[in-house]
């Protein structure tokens, strides 16, 4: 009983209502209206699977009814019912959503057919809600996996760049210490050239690792009070190469390559180890490499004192062009980057 499905005769002539339901009701669960309004009120009580309308009704017409019934409960079939005179009309009324329609006097197993199909379809649409919703759920569920796995790759890439920083400092804290201050520095420079968040963010984390490199350099060299030899130079010169080496194994600190290959190049092409000058050297390399010598000059090495902040400025001016690219230097000059 409960599975059979409910259809609704709305008609205001009581022998075709009748005649309809006799025909129907063995089958389906069958209610009556006997108007339109009777209809909708109904409809707004008990949910039906399909509505057969007779179109000449007075007071609302069997077309606003069709549009009225369509709007509330789109996923309702109509079925119109119609004299022969009027086929015309239900024929164009099926444009407004009926999806069929019959014609008096009935032939009841048209009537069956006809409800039948309107039935069908109405399954046919359920089903598709249904796969639809299974859809929606397997995607969602997607999205929950790469989620998660987009955050285990997170968490994975920050493991790999703090095992890098890890290895440098437990080889020489200076170093470690001094690549946190270029970082900063390097992000505040990134600020001033109006640097998109998002590459700004990754100049600071590749800034971070700009030495790496030095994990490849012998520690008595670099720690080392004094002047170096040209061997012991030419030892600590490899450390950008060594670095790039390093860093180019994991495909997602690709970014940082450039910043760490061409930190110690200068801006009139006399730097290590390529000696690209100007704009061949990328411009994140060209702010990391500023952001490393002013730290570098800010701070006190086991051979020589910490700069005072004058003369650190007067260095970035005198070499502006040289070593430093001048725009940047300018931008600094102009206090818009505070080296604090
Ligand atoms: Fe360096």
């Amino acid at each position: 009983m409960d599975n059979k499905e409910k259809i609704l005769i709305i008609d205001d002539e009581f022998a075709p209502r009748e005649s309809l339901r006799m025909v129907l009701k063995d089958k389906y669960i069958v209610f009556t209206a006997p108007g339109a309004q009777e209809g909708f009120n109904f409809m707004a009580q008990t949910p039906v699977d399909l509505v057969v309308l007779d179109i000449m009704m007075p007071v609302i017409s069997g077309i606003e009814a069709l549009q009225e019934i369509k709007s509330r409960h789109p996923d309702i079939e109509v079925v119109l019912l119609t004299a022969y005179a009027s086929l015309e009309t239900a024929r164009s009324a099926v444009r407004f959503g009926a999806s069929d329609y019959l014609t008096k006097p009935f032939d009841k197993d048209e009537v069956i057919k006809v409800i039948e199909k309107g039935l069908e379809k109405k399954r046919a649409k359920e089903n598709l809600k249904l796969e639809r919703e299974k859809l929606w759920g397997k995607t969602r569920y997607l999205e929950e996996q790469i989620n998660a796995a987009r955050q285990n790759l997170i968490m994975s890439y920050e493991g790999t760049v703090k095992a890098l920083l890890l290895t440098i400092d437990a080889k020489d804290h200076y170093t470690f210490n001094h690549s946190e201050h270029v970082a900063r520095l390097s992000s505040a420079i990134a600020g001033a050239l109006d640097i998109p968040k998002d590459v700004r963010d990754k100049l600071e984390q590749a800034a971070l690792m700009h030495d790496i490199g030095k994990i490849g350099v012998d520690e008595v060299i670099l720690r080392k009070d004094g002047a170096l030899t040209q061997e012991e130079f030419d030892e600590i010169k490899k450390h950008p190469v060594i670095g790039a080496t390093i860093v180019q194994q994991v495909p997602f600190l690709d970014y940082a390559v450039p910043v760490i290959l061409y930190h110690h190049e200068r801006f009139d092409g006399k730097g290590y180890p390529k000696g690209i000058k100007g704009e061949e050297i990328p411009l994140t390399a060209r702010i990391v490499m500023i952001a490393d010598a002013i730290d570098s000059m800010m701070r006190a090495r086991p051979y020589r004192n910490a700069l005072a902040m004058e003369k650190v400025l007067r260095e970035l001016r005198d070499y502006a062009g040289i070593q430093f690219d001048p725009l940047i230097v300018d931008l600094i000059l102009k206090g818009k980057i505070s080296l604090e």
